[in-house]
């Protein structure tokens, strides 16, 4: 039966698990909204989980559920493809047969786009379907929505983003509690945010991911995460958010995108790291599992999105206005002709990325060094051979509690310092030449710091 003969627009489902589930209660719970906004029914047709046993608290109400994805696919009633059992191999196969079958997809994948999107937009366009990705970044903020539609008419200059809840939970209360990294860590595992492997979390791979995404809608690039440099949160210490709090910052983990236009040459700045940011900055105040993103075009100005980066009906919300949008177009006859990235598939381009060597402004330096006389006198004297600017510096405890929180040898303690502005590779060459002292006991820790909010 054709779309047009049919009164509504079927949807299939790969993966009932948590967002899945969110999916067929947003479907359910709010058909009367997406009937009256669509004109017509959005219909969940079959469902497909190898897991066919557990319970999810929801009534499929007799839509066919089985372990059957490609029949799923191939299923005449089914006008677009969820996919939403995440990873790579299968969910790219599943992805790949859904266009061949000339279906369109829906996927909240970000660590398969952030890796194969080229191939996978690349081959939509091939087959005139479409393939949104709205619950990829931000859970149930509509920021892709925004950067493609709404700020259409921008050159986005940057973007500035927390863009994972786990590690925003665990910063916020480090720096709340002083408890250490992993009492917290295990708490955000119980509240359910983490990724099944809490390191992509952690180590800041899941913010490069949506970095990626956001960065290639933005900036019209074509980027991998495994180019996006990136450092995760282990490591922070409680007196890393003592020390940032005197010095007026607080610390959180940024995806940061930059466009650098040098005359007619582009290179993309493309980076995920903790980052001190002035306790005054509405970024600064996000705060628990909230995700926020700055994108600054050069019409709009400054513009921030708020919202939960995580959790089923959130993420569900997203998913659902994807399928929405893709209906519409089914209805009017124009799917598949709105590029996925934004910008058209053949002005997509590498862009030579910025080193962070480059990095010009002020960085937090926390050294462990041993609590004796003279000792400052060495750090100071090798930064100023690099002349590198001190603008305050503090020296964080005494005794055995300070000993053991800097990790060094015996008698150790750290030593926090804020810098003049200065390039991140004279830095660098210094920290090289600190870390070889005697005094010094354990490897400095460097924070960049991002005054522009
Ligand atoms: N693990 C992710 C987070 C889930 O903590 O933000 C949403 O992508």
């Amino acid at each position: 039966m054709s779309d047009a003969e049919k009164g509504s627009v079927g949807v299939g489902l790969i993966g009932l698990g948590t967002i899945g589930t969110g999916v067929v209660k947003v479907l359910k719970q709010n058909a009367d909204v997406i009937q009256q906004r669509l004109g017509f029914p959005l219909e969940l047709v079959r469902v497909s989980d190898l897991d066919l046993e557990t319970d999810r608290g929801v009534d499929l109400d007799g839509v066919t559920f089985d372990a059957d994805s490609e029949a799923l696919i191939n299923d005449p009633d089914v006008d677009i493809v969820v996919e939403l059992i995440g990873g790579f191999d299968v969910a790219r196969r599943l992805i790949l047969q859904s266009f061949e079958a000339r279906k369109h997809v829906v996927t909240a994948n970000k660590a398969l786009l952030a890796l194969h999107g080229a191939e996978i937009f690349g081959k939509a366009a091939q087959q005139g379907v479409d393939i949104a990705f709205e619950a990829s970044v931000g859970g149930g903020i509509p920021i892709l929505r925004s950067v493609r539609e709404g700020l259409a008419a921008n050159h986005i200059e940057a973007l500035y983003g927390i863009l994972n809840g786990t590690t925003n939970y665990v910063l916020t209360e480090m720096e709340a509690t002083g408890e250490a990294f992993d009492v917290v860590l295990k708490r955000a595992q119980q509240l359910g945010y983490a990724e099944a492997d809490p390191a992509v979390d952690v180590d800041g791979i899941d913010a490069a991911h949506k970095l990626t995404l956001l960065a290639g809608m933005s900036f019209g690039a074509q980027l991998t995460h495994k180019e996006v440099s990136t450092e995760g949160i282990r490591g922070l210490l409680p007196v890393d958010f003592e020390a940032a709090r005197e010095m007026g910052y607080r610390i959180k983990l940024l995806g940061i995108a930059k466009l650098h236009r040098d005359g007619g040459r582009q290179r993309l700045e493309a980076r995920v790291h903790p980052t001190l940011i002035p306790r005054s900055s509405l970024l600064a105040n996000v705060d628990g599992v909230m995700n926020a993103v700055v994108v600054i075009g050069d019409a709009v100005g400054e513009t921030l999105f708020y919202g939960p980066g995580a959790g089923e009906m959130p993420t569900a919300s997203a998913v659902v206005a994807d399928l929405m949008e893709i209906a519409r177009e089914i209805r009017r006859g124009t799917a598949g002709r709105v590029a996925p990235l934004s910008y058209l598939p053949e002005v997509l381009e590498r862009k030579p990325l910025v080193p962070l060597g480059e990095l010009f402004g002020r960085f937090y330096l926390r050294f462990t060094a041993l609590d004796r006389s003279g000792v400052l006198g060495h750090l100071t004297g090798v930064l100023g051979e690099n002349e590198i600017g001190i603008e305050s510096i503090l020296q964080k405890g005494q005794g055995e509690a300070a000993q053991s929180e800097s990790g060094g040898a015996t008698g150790s303690v750290p030593v926090c310092v804020l810098t003049h502005p200065t390039r991140e590779a004279a830095v660098r060459s210094a920290l090289e030449r600190i870390d070889e002292l005697p005094d010094v006991t354990a490897p400095t820790r460097l924070l960049r710091i991002e005054e522009r909010f």
